[in-house]
């Protein structure tokens, strides 16, 4: 199965990515477009502009990652494609887009599941073996999954409100920061006092592996108010002592309930992926956690941890090795929880569906 060779397409969120990846690891090419500056004005992924500019741009991320990797659709062993969860429209430009190529090349077509090709990235950058415990923090996810197999997962935990990422960016906006919220809070917090302000630890007294952030958020807004109600505005030392303070708590609350998960699911390695794995207080806590109790740490390069191609390929040639195949009947779904078993979380977050 080694010279298998998967296009492997993503449009579930605000990125069209398209990648080239084989049975033996190798990412022949991987190609994001992101759509940032499309969505900059309004806060927030907006769906319908979304959804438009993957179809818009699908065809020509397929072209390059096909042109990048010295290969045509006839080399190739099959399609992966992210089928859910995510923006629907978006999710379904993706299926659309890998059906047609699928139908007329003659080539097996295998839907991913988004979390999934997160969950299994370590799987393609480091050739690790199951069981692993992954957590996912970006705009969109937080969760935490032990990885017992290709489709083997059981989540231990995940936000019931806020995603960090999303927490993150809500915390830049309220002190008029740049956005992506999470760099621009991590830059401040580098000359601030974490101990200056009193922040929650929302849900840290409670047993188990759910987190919140939107508590810390509301905490972060009052002070700021309090500030402002009193000194008539915000002076620098005053950003820059809340945003150590909130990354502070956010890291806290992740390593404590990395350590409960890890206890739990009883895993030999943390692996984390997303945006939020890039702050490095983030990084640097979680490390701690994991060494601690004599578990592996592994993050993978940042930019197999934001959405990509590579991810949904390696995802595809996966479930393709364990027998899979979809039809044209695949469909796009905006909601596809990894652990049917589990219960269903609430809440949409601004960046999709956190299934
Ligand atoms: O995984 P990602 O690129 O996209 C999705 O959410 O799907 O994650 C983006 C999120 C944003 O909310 C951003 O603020 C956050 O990751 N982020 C960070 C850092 N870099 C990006 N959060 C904290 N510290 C960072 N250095
Ligand atoms: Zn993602």
């Amino acid at each position: 199965m080694d010279d298998l060779i998967f296009l492997g397409i993503e449009s579930s969120c605000d990125d069209t990515a398209a990648a080239v990846v084989t049975g033996d690891r190798r990412i022949l090419s991987s190609v994001v477009s992101s759509q940032t500056d499309l969505h900059a004005d309004f806060g927030g992924v907006v769906p319908e502009i979304a959804a438009r500019a993957h179809a818009e741009r699908l065809d020509l991320a397929v072209e390059q990652a096909l042109s990048g990797a010295g290969l045509s659709v006839h080399d190739l062993s099959g399609i992966a494609v992210t089928a859910g969860p995510g923006l629907i429209g978006g999710v379904m430009a993706g299926v659309m887009c890998a059906k047609g190529i699928a139908a007329g090349a003659g080539l097996p077509l295998v839907g991913v599941n988004h979390l999934a090709g997160h969950a299994l990235t370590p799987r393609l950058t480091d050739g690790i073996d199951f069981p692993y415990l992954m957590l996912l923090v970006s705009g969109g996810h937080c969760q935490f999954l032990r990885v017992d197999g290709a489709e083997d997962f059981t989540r231990l935990g995940g936000t019931i409100d806020d995603a960090p990422g999303e927490a993150f960016d809500k915390l830049a906006k309220l002190l008029a920061l740049p956005q992506p919220g999470g760099p621009s809070v991590e830059s401040e917090a580098a000359d601030g006092d974490p101990d200056r302000f009193a922040l929650p630890r929302p849900l840290l007294d409670r047993p188990g592996c759910d987190l919140s952030f939107s508590g810390l958020k509301t905490a972060a807004l009052r002070l700021r108010d309090q500030l402002i109600a009193e000194q008539g505005g915000l002076r620098q030392g005053d950003r820059r002592d809340l945003c150590a303070g909130f990354q502070a708590a956010v890291a806290e609350i992740l390593a404590e309930k990395s350590r409960r998960a890890l206890s739990a699911s009883a895993a030999p390695l943390l692996a984390v992926a997303g945006g939020v794995a890039a702050n490095r207080a983030i990084r640097t806590a979680l490390e701690r956690v994991a060494r601690n109790v004599g578990a592996g740490f592994l993050a993978p390069p940042q930019a197999l941890c934001t959405d990509n191609g590579a991810m949904i390929a390696w995802a595809g040639i996966e479930r393709f090795q364990l027998g899979h195949r979809d039809g044209m009947d695949l469909v796009a779904r905006p909601r596809w929880p990894l652990d049917s078993r589990a219960a269903p979380m609430l809440g949409g977050g601004k960046r999709g569906a956190k299934a």
